[in-house]
């Protein structure tokens, strides 16, 4: 804006903390682990979300008491897409700067991008092993280690030295510790526009990835790499693969598919060690510099997971790709394996099954200061179709999603290093197009009005993550050809005001509409520490709500009407009656349909703390033979895994008995469904 003028700048820090992007289903950390306060204890712990303290859910217990150790903690197990049918998600979130819409009906003040990805890998029977890849929860608060290299040569048995000595088990781990370990080393992209900001060197001597204009003070948050977390696409490999971009506009959509790392293969330096073995990292960004150092510059795919039918050749591997539906698609090339950087291993040609085409579409428009619903009251949400694994194995994962605003302060997409502010003998001599906090004249008598501009945060990404889940193979009587909808439980304990910026239970999606031909994975998980206790940061502390201080507690009972609070008498259900389960995470008991519908019932109130009535059918599981189930269920189990089920035509509407409380909160939920 011309009348606006620059005339002083002012050096002061501003630290400011607002609250960002939650996403609530899967439920979204925001960092935190177990903690009984409202705030989470240590926002450093797996990455870099610039959200407020108090936002995330805690991993779940999988029991009715807090979990002791990563075994007894519950991951949400999603079936896998099949070659045919699809396994839906429904991500859903809050953000609350705004974003999306039409320039003409609806503008919006910024620019503003979001970024869904995935990270997976093969499962394995230990929950929680020291080794520096695979991914964890962790059992406590904590962030893993890391120490700084003594110098840029190390040997290999030097770096594994160093390694051993910072990564734990019982700490959550995402990103490898090798990942940040090249982060720390690998000089920074220095065509990136950094404003004002002074970034510094490593203690290698290096203005490494570590440093961003974000992030100029070279804060680590678990092993994320800084420049990776704050540009997309990233300008080299990363671990993470694309679900969607959500765009600003749509016409930026064939820039982020060309450019996703899903697609287009992008370059890293690879030097070796004395022994011949790859090295991790190198300080090379480039190909130029990578020669000079002696290395080798080296394009890597993105892929899903090796082929499984090892194709030994191209000519075998492309092969396998005739006469597929299109779902999986085998290529021939470098892929960024994760697990052979760590070993130290060279990565060959092989045959992988490709990471899935990006989606990318208009984000859908939200409202700015608030946290809350988009369009027509409906919340903020991406429905995920879940990846197909042609390997058939069980995977261990975890989901991203980064927010991203900028203004038209600058042309976020043209605005490079040229336009750093730039120095001689201490004196400026190019302006930054940005300033920190600036002091401007609006040409009134020389009165100025000070700007909150942050430069390092104008221009800021935003982040959450979930919690450990699985990805499991389709199995029983789930066909490869169903059509599979996740149906979960968002929210945590507490009332309205003690819970922000997370939110009060609900089932997730709240509406469904299916066919009959549809299955539905209905699935929870909850907490036995959300006592949202002191410290509250800027909010309230308390967990008003039914049941035991700080438990999560999920149940199903079928209600006749969405008005209605009394859950329907057993002999005039309708939803179990009409329901086939294909799929239990328990057993089904009962020798007629009957007394079949009549178990799943049980369970389903009882959150299978009785699996079924009678002592003859379940044994000491049964009504007839345990002991009282409390009447608040905080006996039975935070986390439940739930049925795969079928439905006929028909409406039906439950309720959760403990959460819903009317004129507090209302847990209900409707199934439509249609021939
Ligand atoms: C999207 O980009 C097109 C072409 O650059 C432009 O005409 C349109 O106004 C943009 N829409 C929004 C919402 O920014
Ligand atoms: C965020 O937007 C900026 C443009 O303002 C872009 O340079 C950067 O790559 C984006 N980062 C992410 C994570 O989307
Ligand atoms: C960047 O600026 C140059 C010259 O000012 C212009 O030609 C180009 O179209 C701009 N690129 C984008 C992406 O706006
Ligand atoms: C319903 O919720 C309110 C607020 O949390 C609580 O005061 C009240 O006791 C609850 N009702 C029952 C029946 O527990
Ligand atoms: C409850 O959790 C315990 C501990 O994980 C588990 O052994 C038990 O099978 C669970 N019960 C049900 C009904 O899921
Ligand atoms: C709802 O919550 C308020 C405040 O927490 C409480 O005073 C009231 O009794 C609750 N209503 C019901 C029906 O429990």
């Amino acid at each position: 804006m011309a009348m606006f003028a620059w005339c002083a700048i002012s050096f002061g820090i501003l630290v400011c903390v607002s609250a960002d992007l939650y996403v609530h289903n899967p439920r979204g950390s925001n960092n935190r682990a177990n903690e009984k306060s409202a705030t989470r204890a240590n926002n450093n712990r797996l990455f870099d979300s610039q959200n407020n303290a108090r936002g995330g859910y805690n991993y779940g217990d999988s029991a009715a008491n807090p979990s002791q150790n990563e075994d007894q903690q519950y991951r949400m197990k999603y079936f896998q897409s099949g070659l045919v049918g699809n396994s839906e998600l429904m991500v859903e979130w809050t953000n609350q700067h705004g974003c999306g819409g039409d320039e003409d009906t609806s503008p919006h003040k910024l620019n503003c991008n979001m970024v869904l990805q995935f990270m997976c890998q093969d499962d394995k029977s230990t929950a929680a092993p020291d080794d520096s890849i695979t991914l964890r929860n962790g059992a406590n608060t904590q962030t893993q280690a890391y120490n700084k290299p003594n110098n840029d040569d190390e040997n290999e048995g030097t770096v594994r030295n160093r390694r051993n000595a910072n990564v734990q088990a019982g700490r959550g781990l995402h990103e490898s510790w090798e990942w940040y370990d090249y982060c720390y080393r690998r000089e920074r992209n220095k065509g990136l526009f950094v404003a004002d900001q002074n970034l510094n060197d490593n203690n290698q001597g290096v203005s490494s990835a570590i440093f961003t204009r974000q992030n100029p003070n070279d804060n680590r948050r678990g092993y994320e790499c800084p420049e990776e977390r704050d540009y997309y696409p990233y300008f080299h490999p990363t671990p993470w693969v694309d679900i969607a971009v959500l765009a600003h506009n749509a016409s930026s959509c064939d820039y982020y598919t060309e450019n996703s790392f899903n697609s287009k293969p992008y370059g890293e330096c690879v030097e070796e060690f004395n022994d011949g073995k790859r090295k991790h990292w190198s300080t090379a960004n480039n190909p130029e510099a990578c020669a000079d150092k002696g290395g080798q510059w080296v394009e890597y795919h993105n892929y899903l997971e090796l082929a499984p039918d090892f194709a030994a050749s191209e000519a075998n591997c492309l092969a396998q790709n005739n006469g597929n539906t299109g779902k999986v698609l085998y290529k021939w090339g470098k892929p960024y394996d994760v697990q052979k950087i760590v070993n130290h291993e060279e990565i060959l040609d092989t045959c992988f099954v490709a990471a899935p085409p990006l989606d990318c579409q208009p984000a859908d428009w939200s409202r700015v200061n608030h946290l809350g619903n988009g369009r027509d009251g409906q919340p903020l949400s991406y429905k995920w179709t879940l990846p197909y694994f042609p390997g058939h194995k069980d995977k261990r994962c975890v989901f991203r999603m980064r927010y991203n605003i900028s203004t038209d302060d600058y042309d976020p997409f043209n605005t490079t290093s040229e336009h750093n502010e730039q120095k001689q003998n201490n004196v400026v001599v190019q302006r930054s197009p940005i300033e920190q906090n600036p002091l401007v004249n609006i040409g009134a008598n020389g009165q100025l009005l000070q700007l909150a501009i942050n430069t390092d945060q104008t221009g800021r990404v935003f982040q959450d993550r979930s919690h450990v889940f699985l990805l499991l193979t389709r199995k029983d009587k789930i066909p490869d050809e169903a059509n599979l909808k996740n149906l979960n439980v968002r929210g945590k304990r507490g009332n309205i005001v003690q819970v922000y910026p997370a939110i009060e239970y609900d089932f997730v999606p709240n509406r469904m509409n299916i066919k009959e031909s549809d299955l539905v994975h209905i699935q929870w998980t909850g907490s036995n520490t959300h006592d949202n206790g002191a410290p509250g940061g800027d909010g309230q502390t308390g967990d008003a709500g039914e049941g035991k201080d700080g438990s999560d507690r999920t149940n199903v009972v079928e209600i006749l009407e969405p008005g209605e609070n009394f859950p329907v008498p057993y002999e005039r259900n309708n939803m179990f009656k009409n329901m086939e389960v294909v799929w239990n995470s328990l057993d089904t008991h009962g020798t007629t349909d009957e007394d079949k519908q009549k178990n799943i019932a049980i369970q389903m109130a009882s959150v299978g703390y009785f699996q079924c009535l009678s002592q003859s059918d379940c044994g000491p599981d049964s009504i007839e033979s345990k002991r009282a189930l409390n009447n608040l269920l905080d006996n039975a189990n935070a986390s439940y895994g739930g049925i795969v089920f079928k439905l006929k035509e028909g409406v039906y509407h439950y309720m959760c008995s403990r959460n819903n409380n009317f004129s507090n909160r209302s847990q209900k939920g409707q199934i439509t469904v249609t021939k």
